[in-house]
């Protein structure tokens, strides 16, 4: 059993269920549980509003996860923190803020295989204000096309948006190489950090990117909180985009002045039981340490893959060397039928588009099942996925 199985109390309520779709959400360890319960037991109350002990204190452990999430991800300042709802919420931010900036003359460049939430965002600027949207493709290799990248990128490039690991392909993207060819005409990248963020450290510093955005739901955390990252000179220079309480310094009917980044990008009460839930997961992930949960997750997909390709007629969709993800079809057999029938027998997977249909579109296939792995997966749970499916293939064949 994997070492870390303990930790999630939903196993111990449900001994037999293998959990197989971490991609989409992830379990919730019993720290991240405690920690949001205890806070609404002991301290909730709103934060930045009241002179009284529990606002100070909910205020300052807000504020705390700022700083926690900011050393997590290696940016220099809290300040460059925003506090979301989600990966979804952090991107459509973006666009909605930087898209007061843009004209027609600008382009903005997205790669073929983004998830629909770094890519609608950006088409829907296509559609309001004219910006021209370029399409970075994908090799037959699953590995994005650099080299086109660089002969397509222009003056006009404003924005480059990949993400930063396909929840389809499972690959990680050379984001180093995005970041020199993008900078290199000066333009800005921003990184869709969904898939990557649990599984591999994430230095938005050293990669020197310009904008990152995650969820707290994906890495153990709970659901409704997110994370946009953005380098702070360039925050600075973004509008608000919701308006609301707790973002402006002063309001009178003839002028508003607003507060600086990072609050002026959060109006309204935000999620802040969430916020504390966030700050536990991420404790969570740094105790056992990334670099052995990305040594796990690669060791476990290895097995998973080599166990997956024994079986007569498995095509994989991912990568070769994906992470954590192993996406696939097996001949003319729906992915939905399999994926009933596996769910079924109590194997939670994915099938469908998962979110991503001009990646499906390109490698010409049209939905396929997704099996993702979390810390508490082992090899008896790709045994157990594995004898789940030759049975359901039997019966289907
Ligand atoms: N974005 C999530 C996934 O890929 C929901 O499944």
């Amino acid at each position: 059993m994997s070492d870390f199985r303990k930790f999630f109390p939903i196993f111990k309520q449900n001994p037999n269920i293998v959990y197989l779709d971490s991609g989409a959400s992830a379990q919730k360890p019993d720290c991240v549980i405690k920690a949001m319960s205890e806070f609404y037991e002991n301290t909730y109350s709103n934060i930045h509003r009241g002179l009284y002990a529990f606002s100070e204190k909910s205020s300052q452990i807000y504020d705390d996860v700022r700083e926690k999430v900011a050393k997590f991800i290696g940016a220099k300042d809290s300040l460059e923190i925003i506090f979301t709802k989600g990966t979804t919420d952090s991107i459509n931010l973006l666009a909605s803020s930087i898209g007061r900036l843009l004209n027609k003359y600008d382009e903005i460049i997205v790669s073929e295989v983004e998830h629909h939430s770094n890519l609608l965002p950006w088409k829907n600027l296509e559609e309001v204000i004219g910006v021209k949207v370029k399409y970075l493709p994908v090799l037959d290799n699953k590995e994005l096309d650099y080299d086109w990248l660089y002969k397509n990128i222009s003056g006009k490039t404003k924005l480059v948006c990949v993400t930063g690991q396909s929840n389809v392909l499972g690959v990680k993207t050379d984001i180093k190489k995005i970041v020199e060819i993008a900078h290199n005409v000066g333009a800005k990248v921003l990184v869709d950090g969904a898939q990557l963020t649990v599984h591999s450290k994430v230095d938005v510093s050293d990669f020197d990117i310009d904008f990152y955005a995650f969820s707290g739901h994906k890495i153990y955390g709970p659901t409704g909180i997110g994370i946009l990252y953005g380098k702070k000179d360039l925050l600075n220079k973004l509008p608000p985009y919701q308006f609301g309480g707790d973002m402006v310094e002063s309001v009178s009917l003839d002028k508003v002045i607003f507060k600086s980044v990072p609050l002026r990008f959060e109006a309204g009460t935000p999620p802040i039981a969430e916020v504390v839930g966030l700050g536990s997961a991420i404790d969570f992930l740094q105790n056992i340490g990334m670099e052995k949960i990305e040594e796990k997750s690669l060791n476990l997909t290895r097995y998973l893959q080599s166990e997956l390709l024994k079986i007569e007629g498995v095509k994989l969709l991912s990568h070769n060397n994906s992470n954590s993800i192993v996406s696939f079809v097996i001949d003319e057999i729906s992915p939905f039928d399999i994926g009933l029938l596996l769910g079924q027998k109590g194997v939670c997977v994915r099938v469908g588009k998962h979110c991503a249909e001009p990646l499906h579109q390109r490698f010409g296939v049209d939905s396929s099942i997704r099996v993702s792995l979390g810390l508490y997966n082992d090899e008896s749970d790709v045994d157990k996925f594995i004898d789940a499916l030759k049975k359901i293939l039997s019966m289907l064949r």
